[in-house]
């Protein structure tokens, strides 16, 4: 590749079920001239998300869908080597939605700068980006937890999860993590301070519930929905609150999503289930990005991200999502 060759993945068709590369066609072509309002960024990370495969559908969402034949899109962090657009200086380092290609190119809308001296590129993916302000808001503002409150959360080896418990951690709470895996359980108590953890995918989660949560659930996290959120729906305290942040077990379905059974739960506990979409704390990301930092450098808060080699590995290493071979924020190394 030179300099002036962008690689790019296109959405080339809507997946039914899992996604693989023959959803996508990759081309490289070169890269064009820096129009008036325009900057070009040389990306080097990408943040690879569960909701990519959403936005591979057609229909309505929170966010419009991905065009067929359109690069697919990504939120990465990346240099800005031409600027024409006067918000941006040649050297700035810009976090946006710079899609999964070697080069941005195009009008930054969105885009704010980042500073590679505070911390390192990937960690505006991890803690200080998305995946920490979905954390931060979902869990405080929707699941309002208060201290000595028993919090579960699921997906909780994965990005979003692994930063929620521990701020549920610092605020006082007792924290379970459902994970797969007997090596995720285990690091998230004894690398991340959670107080249990319940295998999914070699025990019964209503047994490790009754075992972790004696006294019930007050605010359920939820990453996954399907068999584990009725799981747990099963053993919420009176007034939980269930946040509904994301339902990676039903994103590939072929059939319609599959619901809660247990929801009357909800009634009999006077509890409430809450959707949660991280943009609409846009406004409040600056000051919750602070708290966080300031939380990453006193050593209360952990950001861990896997980190994969190779834009050109780009449709195997988002399936790791899928099949959860990842331990923290998923980012993919331009
Ligand atoms: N609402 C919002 O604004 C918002 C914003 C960002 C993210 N999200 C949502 O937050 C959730 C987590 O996202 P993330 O970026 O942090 O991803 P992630 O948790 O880092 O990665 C996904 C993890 O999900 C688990 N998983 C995969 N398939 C599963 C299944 N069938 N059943 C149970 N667990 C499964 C895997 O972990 P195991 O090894 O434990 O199976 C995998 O590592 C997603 O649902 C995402 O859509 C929502």
């Amino acid at each position: 590749m030179t300099a002036q060759t962008n690689r790019q993945f296109l959405l080339a068709k809507r997946p039914s079920g899992a996604a693989s590369r023959d959803d996508f066609t990759f081309q490289q072509v070169p890269v064009g001239e820096v129009a008036a309002g325009q900057v070009l960024v040389k990306n080097e990370y990408l943040s690879l998300d569960p909701a990519m495969r959403g936005w591979m559908n057609e229909g309505k969402s929170y966010i419009a869908p991905v065009n067929l034949g359109d690069v697919m899109r990504a939120l990465g962090v990346g240099k800005v080597i031409a600027s024409q657009a006067p918000e941006f200086a040649v050297g700035d380092y810009v976090q946006g939605a710079l899609g999964v290609q070697d080069y941005f190119l195009g009008e930054p809308r969105g885009f704010y700068k980042i500073d590679p001296k505070l911390a390192p590129l990937p960690r505006y993916l991890s803690a200080l980006g998305m995946t920490g302000m979905t954390a931060y808001f979902a869990l405080l503002d929707v699941g309002a937890p208060k201290a000595g409150e028993t919090v579960v959360i699921s997906g909780a080896a994965g990005a979003v999860g692994s930063v929620a418990g521990q701020i549920a951690k610092i605020k006082g709470c007792r924290v379970i993590g459902i994970a797969g895996g007997k090596e995720k359980c285990q690091s998230l108590i004894d690398e991340l301070g959670f107080d249990g953890a319940i295998d999914y995918k070699n025990e019964d989660v209503n047994a490790g519930l009754k075992r972790e949560c004696p006294k019930g659930v007050d605010v359920y996290f939820d990453n996954v929905g399907g068999d584990i959120l009725d799981a747990v729906l099963s053993r919420l305290a009176p007034k939980a609150r269930v946040i509904i942040c994301g339902a990676i077990s039903q994103y590939n379905n072929k059939e319609a999503v599959k619901g809660p059974t247990n929801y009357l739960s909800l009634l009999v506990n006077r509890a409430r289930m809450e959707g949660f979409v991280v943009m609409d704390y846009a406004p409040k990301f600056a000051a919750a990005g602070q708290e966080i930092a300031g939380w990453l450098a006193s050593g209360k808060l952990k950001s861990k991200e896997d980190i994969v080699e190779g834009l050109e590995t780009f449709p195997e290493t988002l399936m790791k999502l899928f099949k959860g071979e990842n331990f923290g924020k998923l980012v993919l190394k331009v």
